[in-house]
């Protein structure tokens, strides 16, 4: 190819003469772009042939733009919530489903636009040769004249249809985006960030209603399962009605971890909490919300010599003899610490319960902005 710019050997008087695709042929001579064969797919429009096409070409754009709606209503309506193990896990085609409608949607939007290319646009090879200098006002006009054409060959100004489903599909993508947003203000979280399933409920747990530590197979938590140093990961025991119609433990809103202090451990507790440990008046176990105050991962990885709770995610360090108070890494406040107490269960042993739900907000620091 060569690499010059060929001149332009019209004037500007003569471009304005010409029809918009003599123009835009002129141009891509004078441009260095040989247009060797250009032939439009329909000289006669309205055919059958063209209709079908067109109905082709629509029919990407309805399906990319059902996907669109379907994909809306899937992130506002399908169950997302995650369940202990050995309830129903119906959340678990809620992100398939997104991944899947997002993909339809995209996949149909090339398709048609691929297809429209092919189908309905003139047909045309060309030839072009290599730029090196800067555009004359000439060539500003004759590639204006380019674009008209460019335009006029896609055919929108007269064909409503693909137009139409164009911007149905465009639309539907182009709310993907908003999504988060929109949805975060139709599920609005409420007043829910503020407690956790161990609020005590009298009407689950009477007289008192302290609602019992459980293990995710639903055994309860006694003192003696956990060795000194030792920890556990348990849930509050609330058995509620399934999507099955049999009972069990239905949410784990709010892991928590219980660690046995060695022999001579002692924690410095925060202001009032000091008896939130058990025993109340020399706490040898106490609890922590298991869900990282930085971003909410599991900080579940307890050190026995450091004394350390760890974060696996970014390496937030939390010190458990400070009333697991951040000491590296990116969180910035302490582990809320759940209230912690036992009574007797009808075998005689000792369970834990909550005496009450924890009382600051657990998980990321985000939502102390509420
Ligand atoms: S989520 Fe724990 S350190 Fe980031």
């Amino acid at each position: 190819m060569s690499s010059t710019h060929s001149p332009i050997e019209v004037t500007s008087d003569e471009l304005r003469a010409m029809s918009p695709e003599e123009q835009m042929l002129a141009g891509a001579e004078a441009d260095g772009v040989h247009v060797v064969h250009r032939r439009n797919r329909f000289p006669i429009p309205g055919t059958k042939a063209e209709k079908r096409a067109e109905r082709g070409v629509a029919m990407c754009f309805l399906i990319s733009a059902l996907a669109g709606v379907g994909f809306v209503v899937a992130f506002v309506a399908m169950p997302f919530h995650w369940h202990l193990p050995g309830t129903p896990q119906t959340f678990r085609f809620y992100t398939p489903a997104l991944g899947g409608l997002l993909a339809v949607m995209m996949l149909f939007m090339g398709v048609g636009l691929v297809l429209w290319a092919k189908w309905l646009m003139p047909e045309e090879e060309v030839v072009q040769d290599r730029h090196d200098e800067p555009s004359t006002e000439e060539d500003r006009l004759l590639t204006q004249a380019t674009l008209m054409v460019g335009i006029d060959d896609t055919g929108l100004p007269r064909r409503s249809l693909i137009l139409r489903t164009l911007g149905l599909a465009g639309g539907a993508i182009a709310t993907v985006p908003l999504i988060a947003m929109v949805g975060g203000m139709i599920k609005k979280p409420g007043k829910q960030l503020e407690h956790t399933l161990f609020t005590p409920n009298p009407k689950l747990f009477p007289p008192a209603g302290l609602v019992p530590l459980v293990y995710s197979d639903w055994r309860r938590v006694s003192p003696d399962d956990i060795l000194p140093g030792g920890i556990a990961t348990v849930f509050p025991g609330i058995r509620e009605v399934g999507a099955d119609g049999k009972t069990g433990v239905t949410s784990a809103s709010s892991p928590t971890l219980i660690i046995r202090l060695r022999p001579g451990q002692k924690v410095e507790a925060r202001k009032g909490q000091a008896s939130y440990g058990w025993p109340a008046n020399a706490p040898e176990y106490v609890a922590f919300s298991k869900i990282c105050t930085h971003a909410g991962c599991p900080a579940s990885l307890y050190e026995q010599q450091t004394t350390r709770l760890l974060c696996p995610c970014h390496q937030s360090q939390f010190e458990v003899l400070k009333d697991a108070k951040p000491v590296f890494g990116p969180a910035t406040r302490s582990l809320p610490k759940l209230p912690l107490g036992v009574e007797v269960g009808s075998d005689g042993r000792q369970y834990f319960v909550a005496r009450s739900d924890y009382t600051e907000p657990i998980g990321p620091a985000y939502w102390e902005r509420s």
